[in-house]
């Protein structure tokens, strides 16, 4: 399978899991996804971000996001991993880990990148929208935990500017002003934009968010 891009098609795939046997898309449903792998079973940094995870479901769901873990250990380990990372970790993982032994997800979704580590996956986050294709993807390697904050950052950027002519700018958080889409004559942005345009440069103009 050719490396995944922004704009591909999520492929889909049937696997076993934490909570028995899903299909991917059906899981999702016509919501969005995230679909994030995890080098091992009852390694540290993986224990702190499943954990993480299932603090921020709640947050997640408010946005019509459903989250599925891969990791390329069995049904059995997932089990009993999932018991140390609620007691250390003070939470209920509450969303399934995919049990990846024979890495058919982990190829499908380009996860293990041999120059880092030829059998274990990276940290991989695919973002995929409720059309099915991919909208965010992000890379980290095994020594780096992911921040959850900034998976929520760019879920609420995702969702704001898939329905509004609009991009956000640097560390933009909700609520804050965004930037006019660069394809619209500033005349059309103050018909478009109720709230008003300012405009800093032709091709830089905020507006403010217009969900806020
Ligand atoms: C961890 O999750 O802590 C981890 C996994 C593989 C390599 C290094 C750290």
């Amino acid at each position: 399978m050719a490396t995944l891009r922004l704009g591909d098609t999520a492929p889909d795939f049937t696997a076993e899991t934490s909570q028995g046997s899903l299909n991917f898309y059906d899981y999702l449903g016509d919501g969005w996804g995230i679909l994030f792998s995890h080098p091992a079973d009852f390694t540290p940094v993986c224990t702190t971000e499943l954990g993480t995870a299932a603090k921020f479901k709640e947050e997640f769901a408010k946005r019509n996001v459903k989250m599925m873990a891969l990791s390329v250990d069995g049904v059995a380990s997932h089990a009993e991993w999932i018991k140390d990372i609620n007691e250390t970790q003070n939470t209920v993982v509450n969303f399934p880990i995919i049990a990846d032994e024979d890495r058919k997800v982990s190829d499908l979704y380009d996860m293990i990148h041999p120059n880092a580590d030829d059998t274990l996956t990276v940290r991989s986050v695919f973002i995929i929208g409720p059309d099915k294709s991919v909208k965010l993807i992000l890379t980290y390697p095994a020594s780096t935990g992911r921040n959850f904050y900034e998976l929520l950052r760019v879920v609420d950027s995702l969702q704001l500017t898939a329905y509004h002519k609009v991009a956000t700018p640097a560390n933009w958080e909700s609520g804050e002003k965004v930037v006019v889409s660069p394809a619209i004559p500033t005349g059309e942005a103050k018909e478009i934009f109720a709230k008003g345009v300012e405009e800093i440069k032709p091709y830089l103009r905020l507006t403010p968010d217009p969900t806020a």
